[in-house]
C-alpha cells in the first residue's frame, strides 16, 4: 500500500540557474516520501489521499548546505576581526579542542541539528572535528534529526596545537575505525573524507586519505584558496605545486564529487581543473565577509560551467540560515561587480540565482534533481509570511524575495525532510 500524502500552497522553485517557477494555490503529491508531481488541478486518482493546506504560504524546497563546521556552532559571531589563521589559531582550533568531552559534544550537537530543521535545511556536507567518538555523536544526532547528508571526521597531523592534533598513524588509524563503526549504522548520513587543508595534512597522511577513499569509495571535502595568507604559505609547503588545488590532486583526492570550500582566489586555470575533474565550489560569501578573505568569481564559475552551490561555513559564516547565505551572496556578488567597473563578466547574483544556488544546485549534490522532480525525495519547507509587515498584493517571486531578506525564523511554518514532516 502506497501512502499518499499531498501539500497545498504557492509552489515555487528554480527549475535552473535564475529561473523560477511559480504555481500559485498548487498541489504538492509525495507517495511513501518520494514526489509523484507539482500540479496546479489535482489529478482526480489522489482526490481521497491525505491534503495538508498549507493556505497562502510559500512551499519551497529546503535548503542544502553544503559545506558548514559542526563543532564552531558555539562560536558563532566571534574572532572576526581576526583574518583566517590568526582566527583558526585564536580561537577555532581551542574550540574545536572542546570536543574530546562526549558529553559536550552531545549537547553542542543536539542543539545543532534541532537550529538546522528550524532553519529550514534538511541537506548537509559538513565537518566534525579529529575525534572519532565526538563524530559518531554528531552523525547520531543529525540522523536523530532527521537531516541527511555526509560527515566528516577531520584529519590533521600538523601546524596546530598539541590538543587539537593527531599523529599521521592516529589519524588514519581513527579514520579507518570511524568507518567501520559508521557502516551499516545510519540510513540518512553517510561519511566523508575530510583532511582540514593542506597546512593540516602532511604528505603522508594526504597519500593515506587517499587511498582510504579509494578504497572505500568515499567523497572527500576540504578547503581550497581562501585567504591570501594561507596560499603564500601553501606555496611555501609545496614548492613542487605551481597551484593549491595540485596537491589535492597529487593525493587522489582531486576527482568528481569532490567539495571544495571557498575557492575565492582560485584564477581561470584552477577552475579549469574543477570543472574538468567535477569538484565542487561551496560558496560561502558570509565567512569570506567575516574574515575578509575576499569575495568569491561566482558569476565566472558560473559562467565556465563549475559546479557551486551556496554554504553557510559556520562559523566563519555567522548564521545557520541558508536564507541569510542567499542574501549574502547576492550582496557580496554585488560589490564584486561594483568594484570591477560593472563588468558584464562579474554581473552579480539575481535573487532566483541566489535560490538556485541555496536549494536546487546542492540538491544535485546530493543526486536529486533540481526543484521538485518526480522520483526524488521530497525535501520541503512552508514559508509564512504573514509574521512580516503588512504589504500590497505581492506576486511570489516578491514575496520570496521579500522573505530571503527578511530572515526571519518566524516564517519558516514547516519543514518536511526525505518525505517526513518535521516542524
Ligand atoms: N581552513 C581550514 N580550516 C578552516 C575552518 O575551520 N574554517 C575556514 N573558514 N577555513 C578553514
Ligand atoms: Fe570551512
Amino acid at each position: 500500500m502506497k501512502s499518499t500524502k499531498i501539500y497545498r500552497g504557492t509552489i515555487v522553485y528554480a527549475p535552473q540557474l535564475g529561473a523560477l517557477e511559480c504555481l500559485e494555490h498548487a498541489y504538492l503529491v509525495a507517495q511513501n516520501g518520494v514526489i509523484a508531481g507539482v500540479f496546479q488541478e489535482l489529478p482526480g486518482k489522489y482526490q481521497d489521499a491525505a491534503l495538508e493546506d498549507f493556505g497562502d504560504c510559500l512551499l519551497i524546497p529546503s535548503f542544502t548546505d553544503l559545506h558548514l563546521h559542526a563543532p564552531q556552532y558555539a562560536m558563532m559571531g566571534m574572532g572576526f576581526d581576526l583574518p583566517l589563521l590568526e582566527w583558526l589559531n585564536t580561537y577555532t582550533f581551542k574550540e574545536e579542542a572542546r570536543f574530546a568531552d562526549a558529553g559536550f559534544a552531545r549537547t553542542v550537537y543536539e542543539a545543532l541539528a534541532t537550529e538546522l530543521v528550524r532553519r529550514g535545511t534538511t541537506r548537509v556536507c559538513m565537518f566534525s572535528s579529529l575525534h572519532r567518538e565526538g563524530t559518531l555523536i554528531l552523525m547520531d544526532a543529525l540522523e536523530r534529526a532527521g537531516i541527511t547528508g555526509f560527515v566528516g571526521k577531520v584529519n590533521m597531523d600538523r601546524n596546530s596545537p598539541d590538543c587539537l592534533r593527531e599523529t599521521c598513524e592516529e589519524s588514519l588509524a581513527q579514520t579507518r575505525r570511524w568507518l567501520d563503526e559508521c557502516a551499516g549504522r545510519y540510513a540518512h548520513i553517510r561519511p566523508i573524507l575530510t583532511p582540514r587543508f593542506t597546512p593540516s595534512c602532511s604528505d603522508a597522511l594526504m597519500e593515506g586519505l587517499g587511498r582510504l577513499a579509494e578504497e572505500y569509495e568515499l567523497p572527500v571535502q576540504s578547503h581550497l584558496s581562501e585567504n591570501d595568507a594561507e596560499i603564500e604559505w601553501v606555496r611555501t609547503l609545496h614548492p613542487d605545486c605551481e597551484q593549491y588545488w595540485e596537491i589535492y590532486a597529487k593525493f587522489g583526492l582531486w576527482k568528481r564529487g569532490t567539495i571544495m570550500a571557498h575557492c575565492v582566489h582560485s584564477d581561470v586555470r584552477e577552475r579549469a581543473a574543477m570543472r574538468s575533474a567535477g569538484v565542487w565550489v561551496a560558496h560561502s560569501p558570509d565567512s569570506n565577509t567575516n574574515l575578509y578573505s575576499g569575495v568569491a568569481p561566482v558569476r565566472k564559475m558560473l559562467n565556465e560551467g563549475l559546479s557551486v552551490a551556496l554554504a553557510s561555513d559556520v562559523a566563519g559564516g555567522a548564521k545557520l540560515s541558508m536564507l541569510h547565505a542567499a542574501a549574502e551572496a547576492i550582496r557580496a556578488s554585488k560589490l564584486r561587480y561594483y568594484y570591477s567597473g560593472k563588468r558584464p563578466d562579474e554581473a552579480y547574483l539575481t535573487v532566483p540565482e541566489a535560490f538556485y544556488l541555496a536549494t536546487s544546485a546542492g540538491q544535485q549534490y546530493f543526486g536529486a534533481g533540481p526543484g521538485f522532480c518526480v522520483g526524488d525525495s521530497l525535501h520541503a519547507i512552508v514559508l509564512d509570511d504573514s509574521a512580516l509587515p503588512p504589504s500590497r498584493p505581492l506576486a511570489p517571486a516578491e514575496r520570496l524575495e521579500r522573505l530571503i531578506y527578511a530572515d526571519d525564523s518566524r516564517t519558516i511554518r514547516a519543514v518536511i525532510s526525505e518525505g517526513r514532516r518535521l516542524v
